[in-house]
């Protein structure tokens, strides 16, 4: 082999190595046993808990909101060694599975910001619920969208590249890690990414919780409301300290 031939061929090995290394860098790091970098995007009682939960478990974790800056400086949870206030272009930019962690009503405009190449391919976990800006009716929920239609259908159908999956909204923040139930509780999730669905529920095992998939997207119909069936002990009684168990008849 002449030398300008010995170079191509050596030149195309190398562009193929970085190429193939893009690709397989997230399943790899998930089957090295490495921690996935998260990014959660929201910086309130949802978003504080499952970023303390994430890092605490060992994982790298950013979280992004409007104003890093104060994020940083106001919440004591920002001194943690494994986490970085950022904004959130900066936490979708940087992290390899995201957390969906804002009010349903204005999800579109950090999701927007986030920008379309740094959602794509990536796992978002929607914990979002469709919560009318009017309040509660006796003590159930409004939503704003229809029985027939979900809240992760309009992101998936906006945001086709990325990988939604539909956990965490059934639940107060309060037991979203490590719930002190004297059995596992159940988290419904949902999702057209089965991969994808199958990564989430190691993490909520990681979190204490069985997870329950409840097939594809447009499951996120039965489970968005959920949130209402759970906050209703909670607007009537003030009594907040429960989580959803499904019970099976094993057939023989
Ligand atoms: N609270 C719970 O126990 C619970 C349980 C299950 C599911 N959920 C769902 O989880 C989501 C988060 O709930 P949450 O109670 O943690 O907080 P939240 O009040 O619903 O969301 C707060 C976060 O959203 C950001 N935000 C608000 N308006 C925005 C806008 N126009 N543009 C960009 N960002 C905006 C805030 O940013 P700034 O910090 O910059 O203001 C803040 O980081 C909601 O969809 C909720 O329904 C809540």
């Amino acid at each position: 082999m002449r030398s300008t031939e010995f170079i191509s061929v050596l030149f195309f090995v190398q562009i193929f190595g970085i190429l193939r290394d893009c690709v397989e860098d997230t399943e790899a790091v998930m089957a090295e046993g490495k921690k996935k970098h998260i990014g959660i995007l929201g910086a309130r009682v949802v978003g504080k808990t499952l970023a303390l939960g994430f890092a605490n478990k060992g994982y790298p974790v950013t979280i992004g909101n409007r104003d890093s800056i104060a994020l940083k400086e106001s919440w004591e949870g920002a001194k943690h060694p494994n986490i970085a206030c950022e904004s959130y272009f900066k936490t979708a930019e940087q992290a390899q599975l995201l957390v969906l962690a804002v009010p349903g009503r204005v999800a579109a405009a950090p999701l927007t910001e986030c920008e379309i190449v740094h959602l794509n391919a990536k796992i978002i976990i929607d914990a979002t619920n469709p919560i009318s800006e009017h309040g509660p009716d006796k003590g159930v929920l409004r939503l704003f969208t229809e029985f027939n239609s979900s809240l992760m259908e309009q992101f998936q159908r906006r945001f086709p590249g990325a990988r939604w999956v539909k956990a965490f909204n059934s639940v107060g923040s309060a037991y979203m890690v490590d719930p002190p139930f004297d059995t596992r509780p159940t988290m419904f999730i949902c999702g057209n990414d089965p991969r994808a669905k199958a990564e989430v529920s190691k993490l909520l095992d990681e979190f204490g919780w069985d997870a329950e998939d409840m097939g594809p997207a447009s499951s996120a119909r039965a489970i968005e409301p959920l949130c209402m069936l759970w906050c209703l002990p909670g607007f009537l009684e003030n009594k907040w300290n429960h989580a959803f168990k499904l019970l099976k008849h094993e057939s023989k």
